[in-house]
């Protein structure tokens, strides 16, 4: 058995994607049909605490104060099995996690809750993973969770097998002065889960064209990204979205995640870009909008979308750093 410390605790951001990670070429290695590039959220904050315990007949898993069971558990079981292995340690585990933002926000947690646990559990198991090391195993719980181990900007690189499919960040937090306001225009559960929403991605035949072109917006975001290039990033981020929606919607069965307030939110976002103002706007899976804008532009941009008709809320972030370990 690795030289344990038995416990940890850990802390990491949800991102949202710019370039977007839908559909897998394996299912189970979380191994993805391309890049994908997104901004850690910072204010937004997943904190998880595990132990591994000889006392323990089973794992546990505690999320915001409340036991879970089912899928959830066996989510994270699974999880926890693939650290036990590499750490060859024999124990059962309690996981208590918290999230400091609403659960019915429908911001993504999977992110930020794997990248934490991957490195608390791994922490706690005794193991000692290299930062490309600790996202690739933050990958198998949830794909998009290897983006928030290194935090700021960050790359997954897709890589040709398990060894070599993890993120690494291209620009640190501070490097741009970029906010995303987060508008909640539904606090419902999605009705499918972004897992189940890779599995179909390939039954779209727009997904092999969407595909093709994923290399040359990952490049513009890239640059536009390194060179502050508000414009040039606007017109990627919001080609590289609707990419993603036109698969889900032509997808068998298809995905619709938008409502009407979603694209009264998309409309006039590109009104005020139209009119000069430096903000773009993304949208996951599910129907809240993701507006970045730049921070001077922030105040005015929030003030405007909560006089919206359907918006219930509005979060905002800024970029956040990577997975951290803190005190238990
Ligand atoms: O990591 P998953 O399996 O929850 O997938 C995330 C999918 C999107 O949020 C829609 C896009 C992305 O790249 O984060």
């Amino acid at each position: 058995m690795a030289n344990s410390p038995l416990h940890a605790t850990a802390l990491a951001h949800p991102n949202i994607a710019f370039i977007k990670y839908w559909g897998n070429r394996d299912d189970q290695l979380r191994l993805p049909m391309t890049g994908s590039l997104s901004m850690a959220l910072d204010g937004l904050d997943t904190v998880t605490r595990v132990g591994f315990d000889p006392d323990l007949a089973a794992d546990r898993f505690i999320l915001n104060g409340m036991e879970q069971s089912g899928a959830a558990l066996n989510r994270v079981a699974s999880f926890l099995d693939y650290v036990r292995r590499l750490a060859v340690l024999n124990r059962f585990a309690q996981v208590e996690s918290n999230n400091n933002y609403p659960s019915g926000a429908g911001i993504a947690s999977s992110a930020a809750a794997f990248a934490a646990l991957a490195l608390a559990a791994s922490k706690a198991a005794g193991l000692e993973l290299s930062d490309a090391e600790l996202s690739r195993l933050a990958r198998l719980g949830s794909g998009s969770a290897c983006r928030s181990v290194p935090g700021g900007f960050a790359e997954w690189l897709p890589g040709s097998g398990d060894a070599d499919s993890y993120a690494v960040q291209i620009a640190p937090p501070e490097h741009w002065d970029l906010v995303d306001l987060i508008v909640v225009v539904d606090r419902g559960e999605k009705a499918v889960g972004s897992s189940a929403g890779h599995k179909l991605a390939s039954t779209s035949p727009l997904q092999t064209l969407r595909v093709a072109g994923v290399p040359e917006r990952l490049e513009q975001c890239r640059i536009a990204i390194l060179e502050r290039d508000f414009e040039r990033l606007a017109q990627v981020v919001e080609l590289d979205s609707e990419w993603m929606h036109a698969v889900m919607r032509t997808s068998t069965p298809p995905l619709y995640y938008w409502t009407p307030a979603t694209e009264v939110v998309l409309w006039n976002v590109r009104a005020w870009r139209s009119q000069g103002n430096a903000v773009c706007a993304t949208v996951d899976a599910g129907p809240n909008v993701h507006v970045i804008a730049l921070a001077q532009e922030a105040d005015w941009t929030e003030a405007q979308l909560r006089a919206l008709p359907g918006v219930l809320e509005v979060l905002k972030a800024k970029p956040g750093g990577g997975a951290k370990l803190i005190e238990d």
